[in-house]
């Protein structure tokens, strides 16, 4: 296959695991003999300091002329205490999923065996965990009519049923393809938004016949994720509470520095860790690659390409059980490795096996 990748390094931490990203998937493309090429392009707080916008014109251009998107991180601690500061790196993140249409943000949580005693759960509750959570990332609050005035200020949650359709719609079809069992998590109790999401739902529901649907406030999910998270297989809710939740399922394994993301939409793909960019580990070469290899896994998936994605994962699993492993996940008196260093083993590890 023939496939063109842009590649958003980004803010932070963002360069060291996009070489990573690179590297891993060169690495496939050697084995399975596959033609990528690359184009790096700018986002974020480098958009900023180089031409004075966190997502400029030109790297919308060049999302646009590739199959896909590898994204890595934006932030930056210059912007983050300054509330005054006009223009922000994840404004750039932001343009992108809006110009992109990646209204379907889908983050996989699984656990590893061999790190189930890292999370900060119990190894009972945690063993086995395996669900997707779809998080609405075009719409909601993030994009609504606002007002930042000194004495007054609001964020709008607006959702038109054109944009809960087609969310739900992707939820209903993942479910479909895993275990049918679909959590729909709003607030409807008290959000007028989260009605239109529940009615709408419930007028869906006879087209999956298959998939169990139930429906769950949001206050509760937080919580049954804690409790009890096997029960989850597919959850589908809106923007902003699916950027809470995720992060809350995140550390579930042990470490964000696991999780990958996908973002499909209207044009490009674009695949990304679901972790920020570490401003204070930057240049120290001990973030943890992992959740940027998965997403070049996800990546794989997108163009079903499945053995491609197979064998990054069998990779990524090997080094962990070798003990290949980034400080966030070492073990006391395991030998410590670099952020290119696990790279560098998982891409020789693709290319051998
Ligand atoms: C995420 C992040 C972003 C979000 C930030 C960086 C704007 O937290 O992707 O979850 O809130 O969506
Ligand atoms: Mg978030």
């Amino acid at each position: 296959m023939n496939l063109k990748i842009a590649v958003i390094a980004g803010d932070g931490i963002g360069p060291e695991i996009s070489k990573v990203g690179v590297e891993v998937t060169r690495a496939v493309a050697r084995r399975f003999n596959h033609e990528i090429s690359f184009k790096e392009a700018l986002a974020g707080a480098a958009a900023i300091d180089a031409v004075g916008d966190p997502f400029p014109e030109s790297t919308y251009q060049i999302c646009c002329e590739s199959d896909a998107v590898l994204f890595s991180a934006v932030g930056d601690p210059r912007y983050d205490n300054n509330p005054e500061a006009k223009v922000r790196p994840e404004q750039g993140l932001l343009a992108m999923r809006r110009k992109l249409g990646l209204f379907a943000n889908v983050r996989p949580i699984e656990t590893f065996e061999c790190l189930l005693d890292m999370s900060p759960l119990r190894r009972d509750i945690v063993n086995g965990v395996d669900f997707v959570c779809i998080r609405e990332l075009t719409g909601g609050m993030y994009f609504g009519p606002k007002k930042e005035g000194d004495d007054e200020a609001y964020d709008t949650n607006l959702y038109t049923r054109k944009e809960v359709e087609r969310i739900l719609k992707t939820a209903f079809e993942h479910a479909q393809r895993r275990r049918k069992h679909l959590t729909v998590v709003d607030k409807a109790n008290v959000l007028a938004s989260s009605r239109l999401w529940r009615k709408i739902a419930r007028e869906m529901e006879s087209q999956y016949p298959d998939v169990t649907t139930d429906y769950m406030f949001v206050d509760n999910a937080a919580m049954k994720m804690i409790m009890e998270p096997r029960f989850f297989d597919v959850i589908v809710t809106e923007n902003t509470f699916g950027d809470i939740l995720t992060d809350e399922a995140s550390v579930l394994s042990g470490s964000m520095g696991l999780l990958a993301s996908s973002s499909i939409g209207e044009k490009t793909p674009v695949f990304e860790p679901i972790h920020g960019s570490w401003p204070q580990a930057a240049g120290k070469d001990i973030a943890n690659p992992l959740a940027q290899i998965l997403s070049v896994a996800m990546m794989f998936e997108y163009f079903g390409l499945t053995a491609e994605a197979s064998a990054v994962r069998k990779a990524v699993t090997a080094s962990l059980d070798n003990n290949v492993r980034t400080p966030d996940l070492q073990l006391p008196g395991q030998p410590e490795y670099g952020t290119q260093a696990v790279g560098k083993w998982i891409a020789d590890y693709i290319e051998k096996n």
